[in-house]
C-alpha cells in the first residue's frame, strides 16, 4: 500500500515508525512531517488543511491509504472531499467524516450526544449571545469550581476551570460577548466539575467493529505535581493500573457501547479513531470529552505497546475488515517525558540546536519528534513547543521511566525543560 500520513507532531512520527515497520507498507508519505518523520518516508511540504493539493498527490502518486494524524482537517471534512470526488473515493480514509469528527469539533454536539445515548458526563447547559442572563443564574446555582468550554476547536484552550462564582461569570460574559476564542465561543457550555484520575481510552472504528487499544495517563500541567498552565501533553504512560479489568468492563458497556449505537443511530459511518477522555469518580468512568483521533503525547507511549501490524489495523478501520484484525500487545509497560522549549505553553524560542540525538539508544528507550526542523546546515533544531517525546519500555514502570529518563538527559538544548515526576503518581498509586 501506498500511504500519505498527515501531520507534524510526535503523534505523527510514532506513527511513521510503526507503519514503516509493516510489509504492507510499500511507500509512506508524510505531510509535512517533522525532521524525524524523514528517517520513516518521504516529507510532503503540504499543509494539513490543503485538501485541493493533497488529492493531486495522491492521485499522482496513488495513494490508497490517508491517515488523519490531527483533528482539524476532519473537522474541516477532508473525508467528505475526498469521497465525493470520483477520482478520490477510492482512497480508504482513516478519520471520520465532518459529522462523526462534530464528536470533538462542538463541545454542544458531543453533550447532546451524551444525553441522548445516557452516556455518563458532567451535568450541563448551553448558552449563546442570546442567552447571556439565563446562563450567569446558571452559572450561580453551581457548585465550584465551575467548568467554561468553549463550543469549538481552541487549540486546547477553550475549557476554563473557575474557582469563584465571580470569575466564571467574567471569563463566561468575555466568551460569549467578547469572543474571547474567537468564532469557538460563540457558544459555550457550563458543565459540573468532575473530580477524580483521568484517563484516556482509544478506540479503533471501521463503521461496524471496533477494537480498544491500550489505555494511557497524560499529564497536562507544566509543572511537577500538576502545577501550572495547561500544555498539549508533558508525559504519559501505559497501561494504567486503574484500569483494571473490572473498570474497563465499565467503559466498554457504559461509553464505548453506547457511543457506537449512537453513532450508528445518527447515520454516521465512522471510521477512524475515537479518544475517549475520562474521569474515574470514585470507579465510576465519566466522559470528559470525545476526540476524533489519537492523543499526543499517548499515542507516543500506546503505539510500542502493539504488537500486531500496525497497516493491518489502519487497514482494518478504512475498509472495514476489524472483525478479522487481533490486536497482540507487547509485554512491557512504556512513559513517555515530552522536553519542551523553554517558556512553553507561554512564549517560547525555536531554531535552538539539540545536541544528544545521534544514536546512543539505549535498550527500549525511543526518541519521536515533535516541534524539530533541519537546519540549512544539517543540524536538528527546536522549531515548536513541544520538541521532543522519549519513550522508554520495561516490565515494570519504575524500568520505563528509567530508561526515558537516562535518554532525556544525554539531550540538550538551550532553555529545555521536562517534567521530573512523569508516573510518580502511579507508582504512588499502586503502593497503597
Ligand atoms: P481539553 O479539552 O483537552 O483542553 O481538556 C481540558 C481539561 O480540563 C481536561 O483534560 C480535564 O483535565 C479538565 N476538565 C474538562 N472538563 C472537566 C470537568 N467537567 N471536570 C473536571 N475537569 C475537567
Ligand atoms: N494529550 C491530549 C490530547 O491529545 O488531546
Amino acid at each position: 500500500m501506498n500511504i500519505l500520513l498527515i501531520g507534524s507532531g510526535g503523534r505523527e512520527h510514532t506513527f511513521a515508525w510503526k507503519i514503516a515497520q509493516s510489509p504492507l507498507c510499500e511507500k509512506l508519505y508524510i505531510a509535512p512531517g517533522n525532521a524525524g518523520t524523514q528517517a520513516f518516508g518521504e516529507n510532503i511540504a503540504i499543509q494539513v488543511s490543503d485538501f485541493a493539493k493533497m488529492q493531486d498527490f495522491c492521485l499522482t502518486n496513488r495513494v490508497d491509504l490517508v491517515v488523519v494524524g490531527p483533528e482539524e482537517p476532519l473537522v474541516k471534512g477532508l473525508r467528505d472531499l475526498f469521497q465525493a470526488d470520483d477520482r478520490t473515493k477510492h482512497i480508504g480514509i482513516v478519520g471520520p467524516g465532518k459529522a462523526g469528527a462534530e464528536l470533538e469539533g462542538s463541545k454542544d454536539f458531543s453533550k447532546k450526544f451524551m444525553k441522548k445515548y445516557g452516556i455518563p458526563t458532567a451535568a450541563y447547559e448551553t448558552f449563546t449571545k442570546e442567552t447571556v442572563e439565563e446562563g450567569v443564574s446558571y452559572i450561580r446555582k453551581q457548585q465550584l469550581p465551575v467548568v467554561l468550554k468553549a463550543d469549538g476547536l481552541a487549540a486546547g484552550k477553550g475549557v476554563l476551570i473557575c474557582p469563584s462564582h465571580e470569575e466564571a461569570e467574567s471569563e463566561f460574559k468575555s466568551m460569549l460577548l467578547e469572543e474571547k476564542f474567537g468564532a469557538a465561543s460563540h457558544k459555550v457550555v457550563v458543565e459540573a466539575f468532575l473530580s477524580g484520575i483521568e484517563l484516556s481510552v482509544f478506540v479503533a472504528l471501521d463503521g461496524s467493529d471496533y477494537v480498544i487499544l491500550p489505555e494511557a495517563k497524560d499529564y497536562k500541567r507544566i509543572g511537577d505535581g500538576d502545577t501550572g498552565p495547561n500544555t498539549g501533553g508533558m508525559g504519559a504512560v501505559s497501561p494504567v493500573p486503574f484500569a483494571d479489568a473490572a473498570f474497563m468492563q465499565k467503559v466498554s458497556e457504559r461509553i464505548v457501547s453506547p457511543t457506537l449505537s449512537g453513532l450508528k443511530k445518527e447515520g454516521i459511518d465512522y471510521k477512524g479513531f475515537i479518544f475517549i477522555g475520562l474521569m474515574n469518580q470514585d470507579g465510576d468512568p465519566f466522559v470528559i470529552e470525545y476526540n476524533v483521533r489519537m492523543g499526543d503525547p499517548e499515542t507516543q507511549a500506546v503505539l510500542p505497546r502493539i504488537k500486531s501490524d500496525f497497516v493491518a489495523l489502519l487497514d482494518g478501520i478504512a475498509n472495514s475488515k476489524l472483525a478479522a484484525y487481533s490486536l497482540e500487545l507487547e509485554d512491557y509497560v512504556t512513559s513517555t517525558v515530552v522536553m519542551v522549549a523553554g517558556g512553553y505553553p507561554g512564549t517560547y524560542e525555536k531554531g535552538r540546536t539539540i545536541t544528544g540525538l545521534e544514536d546512543k539508544t539505549l535498550e527500549g528507550a525511543l526518541v519521536f519528534h515533535a516541534g524539530t526542523a533541519l537546519s540549512d546546515s544539517g543540524e536538528v533544531i527546536s522549531n515548536g513547543g513541544r520538541v521532543l517525546g522519549i519513550t522508554g519500555k520495561g516490565k515494570h514502570l519504575n524500568e520505563a521511566l528509567d530508561c526515558a529518563y537516562r535518554r532525556v538527559n544525554q539531550i540538550h538544548w538551550e532553555g529545555v525543560t521536562f517534567r521530573r515526576d512523569i508516573g510518580q503518581d502511579i507508582l504512588k498509586w499502586g503502593e497503597k
